[in-house]
């Protein structure tokens, strides 16, 4: 086998995705910069949401926080996955619950009045972002850029807000699916040269995040939200870049999302993981899959469940450590601490 680490995180994280030996379980939290870090809280006072996201240096330096403070060694660009919405005409605010679309796309004349955008003109923070984390980090430490899958976008510029029920997507799922095809179809033509942008800039590896398509049945996401992802990744496959491809609520589409063409796929924690590994067999390795609330008691607690979750999985190949879902802003930093020690200390 392998001495301990002698693999460069970036060869570490690569040969994870393509399901070759490694020599000890690559790790990266997702919403691992965020509100639960006093750093971050302290760049974020006195500015929006926004205007840090459209702020490159400041980017970087937060997308580092969590690299510094926990000794990870892959990073995720700080942006977000509705900027894109935005470069299409969607006027979007963030406020203390969330994220808000001041004018919902509600129907087809809503729809054909979106602009399709370059994102080199429109939204080019998240590229430059990247490319300055990754000249911080340097060469040998990877770095992840990341879009919304077409479904999650498409929810969000229907309601305008987080949902429960999804009643106006769902609305126009079932009266007048062409029009939300149309949306589908559009973000996904828009999303190939926004992710290209990041790729183009370094991107080592690029996450799909399918928020909200656990909300579908089945027979719904396999017409509206596995369609638009593989297409997507069908659309960057020539880049050689892994994809990674994240549906929080996936249990019930695991065997459709293998056939996505991603590479990686990125499991909630209400999957079990050894279902997973048999369903994912040979064909992709498996991310996530942590409870992001085990993170919010002790950093024992935390010690303990990483384990677990390591076990859980069996043999390291094909699995890159993360949670099932993204940190939760109340989660003290020493329990994230302790979970990615447990990491870097497993054998
Ligand atoms: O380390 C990282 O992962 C940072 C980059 C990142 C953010 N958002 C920063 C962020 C990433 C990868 C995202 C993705 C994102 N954004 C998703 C998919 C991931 C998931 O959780 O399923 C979604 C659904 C969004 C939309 C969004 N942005 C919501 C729902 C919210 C508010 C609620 C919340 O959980 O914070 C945001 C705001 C947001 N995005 C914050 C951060 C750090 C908090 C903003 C603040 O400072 O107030």
């Amino acid at each position: 086998m392998w001495d301990r680490r002698t693999l460069s995180p970036r060869e570490r994280f690569l040969r994870a995705c393509r399901r070759e030996p490694v020599d000890q379980v690559p790790v990266w939290l997702m919403r691992q910069a965020g509100r639960y870090m006093p750093e971050y809280q302290a760049v974020r006072a006195g500015r929006s949401f926004l205007e840090l996201c459209k702020s490159p240096e400041l980017c970087r330096d937060v997308a580092l926080q969590p690299i510094r403070a926990f000794g990870l060694e892959i990073a995720i660009v700080f942006s977000d996955i509705l900027l894109p919405a935005e470069a299409m005409g969607c006027d979007l605010v963030f406020d203390e619950d969330g994220p808000k679309i001041r004018n919902p796309v509600r129907d087809r004349a809503q729809v054909e009045a979106l602009r399709d955008f370059d994102a080199a003109a429109a939204t080019p923070w998240p590229a430059q972002a990247l490319a300055l984390t990754a000249a911080a980090l340097g060469p040998d430490r990877p770095v992840i850029g990341f879009c919304g899958a077409p479904f999650t976008l498409a929810c969000y510029m229907i309601e305008g807000r987080g949902s429960r029920n999804y009643e106006n997507t769902k609305r126009m799922l079932y009266g007048a699916p062409e029009t939300l095809h149309l949306l589908l179809e559009r973000l996904t033509d828009n999303l190939v040269g926004y992710v290209e942008d990041q790729i183009a800039a370094g991107a080592t590896a690029v996450q799909i995040f399918d928020s909200w398509a656990g909300c579908l049945t089945r027979e719904d996401y396999i017409a509206f939200a596995h369609p638009y992802t593989k297409k997507l990744v069908q659309r960057l496959a020539r880049h050689d870049v892994p994809i990674i491809s994240f549906v929080n609520g996936c249990a019930h589409v695991l065997d459709v999302m293998v056939d996505s063409g991603a590479q990686v796929l990125s499991i909630d924690e209400c999957v079990d993981p050894a279902i997973a590994r048999s369903i994912a067999g040979d064909k992709v390795a498996i991310q996530g899959n942590m409870d992001p609330t085990a993170l919010l008691a002790t950093p024992a607690v935390a010690e303990r469940e990483t384990r677990k979750n390591l076990e859980a999985f069996g043999h390291g190949r094909g699995h890159v450590f993360n949670l099932g879902s993204g940190i939760l802003k109340w989660t003290p930093p020493e329990c994230v601490h302790a979970c990615v020690k447990a990491v870097q200390g497993w054998s």
